[in-house]
């Protein structure tokens, strides 16, 4: 949707510098976005994209600071805008269609029309929330994504999956199963904003979340134009908080190229098992989604006294579904089981779990990994990594190999 007129920029601050990536999509070349990296950029996100006396919609995660979303909401008020702030604490418990619906209210309270813009801040859950709420307000408004956390920055705020969790209640001897993303839609930003300045409150233990995501990443690289990105990011990641700031930036755009790669290739993952296509994104998550939301977990980081007690973070999970999937992968000899170890190490030096304690029976994860998207015809479908290459999509794992790599997490 173009807006009938465009706005000049909020205003000539500091000339920032932003590298630029262009996003295609295959469903629509027309339909390209631009995703800006760089330091103190926030202010630009809505360049061009206003029009004068209209509402903005800003859905904000609530326990960023005051002085971060501000440029947002001065840039909204420079362009003669109305902005409304809409919060939204992030929890997985929270990514619901209950509170898709109270942001849908918000939209509409604030008089949103179909040429108008919601803009979305903070990590994964508030940009796959506010792009579900874009998609679906008036059957669909533009979204600008200004992710703030590591992960949302490598991966979800490009590409344009949007989604909300459901939970099916308990039912004779089963708890609560909640099912990750399991109503959604695609719906492509307008364009992505990431600011590095968001990321100077993020906790340790969320970088480190985002830093996995960046592993599956350089795993997957090889097949997909850098060769290099796996030796690349497990070398710095022994100190990843000493990285320079142009680190940081090289690290954010090498990645978001990764995904931006693949789904110009398959946008609404419609590729053949044999292609993979947008699949590919999804290793190690049948394995990190069946114990993402486990209450009653506990581990112990590597060279770390602590421990912590569940549930994991998502990019844990991820890591831990990626160290199963490689040794699903050696067992099948898609890789030289070389490869396990060069995954462990590098979670080691990330500072993320490499095993954990409490976990359910195999045969009980077994059970939650195939309420996964990805299974068909009550096939389980595997990303499967094979070094130097693209990973491949394989729906005739044995069982057997499956249940070992969980039980390897108890190790
Ligand atoms: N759409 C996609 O393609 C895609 C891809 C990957 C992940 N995801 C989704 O993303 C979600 C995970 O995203 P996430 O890891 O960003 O988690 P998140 O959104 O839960 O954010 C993590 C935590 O950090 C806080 N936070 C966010 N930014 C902050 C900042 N700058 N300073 C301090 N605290 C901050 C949040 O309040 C939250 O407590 C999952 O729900 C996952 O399903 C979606």
């Amino acid at each position: 949707v173009t807006p009938a007129t465009r706005s000049r920029p909020a205003r000539a601050k500091r000339a920032v510098s932003a590298r630029t990536i262009n996003v295609k999509t295959a469903s629509s070349p027309a339909h390209r976005y631009d995703v800006l990296i760089g330091k103190s950029i926030l202010h630009r996100a809505l360049d061009g994209l206003t029009t004068p006396g209209r509402p903005i919609l800003i859905i904000a995660d609530d326990r960023l600071f005051h002085h971060t979303v501000r440029p947002l909401f001065t840039a909204a008020k420079a362009a003669s805008c109305k902005p409304t702030l809409a919060f939204v604490r992030a929890t997985e418990a929270n990514k619901t269609l209950a509170t898709l619906d109270r942001l849908l209210q918000a939209a509409a309270a604030a008089r949103l029309e179909r040429s108008d813009l919601i803009v979305a801040i903070g990590g994964g859950i508030v940009t796959d929330l506010a792009g579900f709420a874009a998609a679906t307000y008036r059957r669909g408004v533009r979204v600008v994504h200004c992710p703030t956390t590591l992960l949302a920055m490598v991966d979800a705020s490009v590409g344009g999956k949007t989604g909300v969790n459901i939970e099916l209640p308990a039912s004779g001897s089963r708890s609560p199963v909640l099912l990750k993303n399991m109503a959604g839609a695609f719906h492509q930003p307008t364009r992505v904003v990431i600011d590095t300045d968001t990321l100077e409150s993020l906790p340790l233990r969320q970088r480190r979340s985002g830093l996995a995501e960046c592993l599956k990443h350089a795993l997957i690289a090889g097949g997909l134009g850098d060769a290099r990105l796996w030796s690349w990011t497990s070398d710095f990641i022994i100190e990843p908080w000493l990285l320079k700031h142009n680190e940081l930036l090289e690290l954010i755009e090498r990645n978001v190229r990764v995904k931006a790669r693949v789904v110009a290739g398959d946008e609404r993952e419609l590729a053949s098992t044999r292609a993979g296509g947008r699949m590919l994104l999804n290793l190690g998550h049948t394995f990190a989604h069946a114990i993402e939301t486990l209450p009653g977990l506990s581990w112990k980081v590597t060279g770390e006294r602590a421990i912590t007690r569940g549930p994991l973070l998502h990019g844990e999970a991820v890591a831990l579904g990626l160290l199963a999937a490689t040794r699903v992968s050696a067992q099948l000899k898609l890789c030289e089981p070389e490869l396990i170890d060069d995954v462990r190490y590098a979670m080691m030096s990330l500072g993320v779990p490499i095993s954990l304690r409490g976990l359910p029976k195999p045969n009980v994860i077994l059970d939650r990994m195939r309420n996964d998207k990805k299974t068909t015809a009550g096939k389980l479908r595997l990303i499967l990594p094979v070094r130097g290459k693209r990973a491949i999509v394989r729906d005739d794992v044995p069982t057997a190999a499956i249940l070992r790599a969980i039980k390897a997490w108890n190790d």
